[in-house]
């Protein structure tokens, strides 16, 4: 991976990285919203996140960030109503979005409910609608991502990159991942490799490998998909716990 454009911090636990990211997002999202009026801003699913998420839904996060100015979004979602426990939206919602001063309208789920492809194509549709004058969908100000040990990122699962992933928004997929739902609408990297800041939350050993081969490679896009991740003008920060850090050796961090 190119040194330039990421950089790695190992901080000792969940509730560290958890408590980075939350202060980043926070002068990410006072800036956007100094520079442009609104803040757009993509959430990830997976256990990792509920850490930070119970930091935001309390002070000084759910009083001092500009919320009213927030538009929300998620990177991938499963296809579960969004009272299933499995539902990032739902996840989300019940951990810092009731608490704090979103409005309703700014936030947009993914409806994981319906037909995954027309659940796909309607969230495409979404982010057109949200286009600026950069392009024909928002630039994010922040993405959210989590790894999977498989090297997963988003729904972006090992295997042979469809034709879709590169010249669609969103799209369905199905993959086999631990018990998890295995229908799901993601964001593709076309989508995401525009973001202005991305922020992988990386916690636990059984990350080790995944992580190595995210910053230390070999190349093998099919592999690790997490590799497709290369934002073209952005930063990417890994947010790392020194048992998720602890076989990606110093040299991948030692001179940035
Ligand atoms: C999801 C995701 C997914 C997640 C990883 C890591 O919907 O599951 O967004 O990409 O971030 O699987 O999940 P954990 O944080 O639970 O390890």
């Amino acid at each position: 991976m190119d040194q330039q454009k990421y950089e790695v911090i190992v901080l000792p636990d969940l509730q560290a990285i958890s408590q980075a990211a939350a202060e980043r997002l926070s002068q990410i999202a006072l800036d956007a919203v100094s520079k442009r009026g609104v803040f757009h801003l993509v959430l990830s699913g997976g256990r990792t996140p509920e850490t930070l998420y119970r930091l935001l839904s309390i002070p000084p996060f759910s009083s001092s960030l500009p919320w009213p100015q927030t538009q929300v979004y998620w990177g991938d979602e499963r296809s579960v109503s969004l009272n299933s426990a499995e539902s990032n939206s739902g996840q989300a919602w019940r951990t810092f979005l009731k608490d704090v001063p979103v409005p309703e309208d700014n936030i947009h789920r993914i409806s994981g409910e319906l037909e995954p492809r027309l659940a796909a194509e309607e969230y495409c549709d979404l982010l057109k609608s949200f286009s600026g004058q950069e392009g024909e969908w928002p630039r994010f100000d922040l993405i959210f991502l989590g790894l999977g040990d498989d090297g997963h990122t988003a729904s972006l699962f090992p295997g042979p990159i469809r034709q879709e992933e590169k010249n669609s928004l969103v799209m369905a997929v199905t993959a086999d991942y631990g018990d998890r739902p295995p229908s799901r609408i993601t964001m593709t990297p076309l989508a995401i490799n525009s973001a202005r800041n991305i922020i992988f939350l990386v916690s636990g050993s059984r990350k080790a490998a995944a992580l190595d081969a995210a910053l230390n490679g070999p190349t093998d896009l099919e592999k690790w998909p997490v590799q497709r991740i290369r934002p073209e003008n952005g930063r990417t920060v890994w947010l790392v716990d020194q048992d998720a850090g602890q076989d990606a050796g110093q040299d991948a961090w030692a001179n940035l």
